[in-house]
């Protein structure tokens, strides 16, 4: 069965348990929707070269892309257990897979919004 926003923002603040945020202290999860119902979660990964750190978005495109998996339903993102809306690498990253897919984020369970990826980056790059 397919998780609800409710269920997959949950499967985000439970990835964030995992984040490794030495320098920030800002835990972020994100469970990743799949086309054919596969949850793919991420977390933010920290290095002391900082521009090196990799956020949970990507994290988790990356697993996904990885296992051969590239359309995307939806993404639930969770920072410190609430809000956290996707940076703009990350927004223009999973664009390049998935244009439409909801992107879910909130201060609770009970409080999410939702955004279509191509309203959060309009006109996003393209070759
Ligand atoms: N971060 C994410 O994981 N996702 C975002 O979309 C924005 C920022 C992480 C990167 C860094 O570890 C911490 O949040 C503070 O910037």
């Amino acid at each position: 069965m397919r998780p609800t926003d409710k269920e997959l923002f949950r499967m985000a603040v439970k990835a964030s348990e995992n984040a490794y945020v030495p320098f920030s202290n800002f835990h972020v999860g994100a469970a990743l929707l799949t086309k054919d119902g596969q949850v793919y979660t991420g977390c933010n990964i920290e290095n002391s070269s900082y521009g090196a750190t990799i956020c949970a978005e990507r994290t988790a495109m990356v697993k996904a892309v990885s296992e051969g998996v590239r359309e995307f339903e939806a993404i639930a993102i969770a920072g410190n257990g609430g809000t956290s809306w996707p940076c703009g690498i990350c927004r223009q990253f999973m664009f390049e897979f998935s244009e439409d897919m909801r992107v879910i984020s909130g201060e609770n369970e009970d409080e999410l919004k939702s955004y279509r990826l191509n309203e959060l980056l309009l006109e996003g790059f393209k070759l």
